[in-house]
């Protein structure tokens, strides 16, 4: 089972114009790539994408689904650079809302499960950017399910495209545990209040998932990379925590600055990671 509509919502529903007020104008919620100290959130964003767009093998000629496309950021970036056709799926109906509206060239967005997505035609690429942190609830985790509702999403994606092609994937990492009751209570928080039915994925969990489809070719991780998107969304967030009192209320301020700054802590602690892989159909 994936986090459901109504999860899904709680964790992207709140309001469009609440997330555009501290993320990148182009709206990507997920790791950003820094390549020098002094990069901007938006520069670094670019990075990220033109990462996984390459990692895809993606350009002009290429048609690319994006799944669990959020506010349709990496769609953006992929029309922009010219490629054939772009199709997104999420279950977020406000995120939907906002492809919309941007009114991409050649791309179309979908809400829709992707376990019941149903493509025309196989893509030449894809990517996926943090999503697969929603498909296993802890409690499937605790009963040993983790890997194989894994391996069921690496293999449904697998369909899609035909054997050589290639898929830009991103995900958010569990590493250690933290040794603190209150660093504990902190992230649990962050699971049941800001993402209810999701869960991080260890990275060993992948590695063993993505048999017997795909080949990894390349690895990297950007737990220090995380630490400074979530330090930069929290930044820009405090910057209107007047507003955002006034206009959502104290506790979703409260609630959103515990969680960013748990992130932070939890990057530079190590308790959690992010990853790109560069896979290819096997
Ligand atoms: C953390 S957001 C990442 C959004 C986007 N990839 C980005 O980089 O900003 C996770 C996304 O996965 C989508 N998602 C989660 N579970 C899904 C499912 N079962 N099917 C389709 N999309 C899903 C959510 O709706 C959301 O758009």
């Amino acid at each position: 089972m994936t986090s459901t509509q109504a999860e899904i919502d709680v964790s992207y529903s709140v309001s469009n114009e609440f997330f555009k007020l501290w993320l990148d104008e182009n709206m990507h919620y997920t790791c950003a790539v820094y390549q020098s100290a002094d990069q901007s959130l938006e520069a670094a964003q670019e990075n990220k994408a033109q990462v996984l767009y390459d990692f895809a093998e993606l350009g002009p000629d290429k048609s690319v689904l994006d799944i669990g496309c959020g506010w349709g950021s990496m769609l953006e970036f992929c029309v922009r650079h010219g490629i054939k056709r772009a199709e997104g799926v999420t279950l977020s109906t406000a995120q939907a809302e906002w492809c919309y509206a941007r009114k991409l060239d050649k791309s179309s967005i979908h809400i829709c499960d992707y376990r019941d997505w149903k493509p025309a035609e196989p893509y030449d690429g894809l990517v996926s950017i943090e999503m697969i942190d929603h498909l296993c609830s802890p409690a499937q985790a605790r009963e040993g399910r983790a890997i194989e509702i894994y391996r069921e999403y690496f293999s449904k994606l697998a369909e899609w495209v035909r054997p050589g092609a290639h898929f830009g994937f991103q995900a958010i990492l569990t590493n250690k545990i933290p040794r603190t009751r209150k660093d504990l209570q902190d992230l649990q928080f962050t699971a049941d209040v800001i993402f209810p039915g999701g869960r991080n994925p260890r990275l060993e969990e992948l590695v063993t998932a993505v048999n017997p489809h795909w080949e990894i070719r390349e690895l990297h991780t950007r737990r220090e990379d995380y630490g400074r998107t979530t330090g930069e969304w929290l930044r820009r967030m405090r910057l209107h925590e007047g507003y955002i009192r006034e206009t959502w209320g104290n506790a979703l301020f409260d609630d959103y600055e515990r969680y960013l700054d748990t992130c932070v802590r939890g990057f530079a602690n190590h308790w959690t990671s992010d990853v790109q892989m560069k896979l290819r159909r096997i």
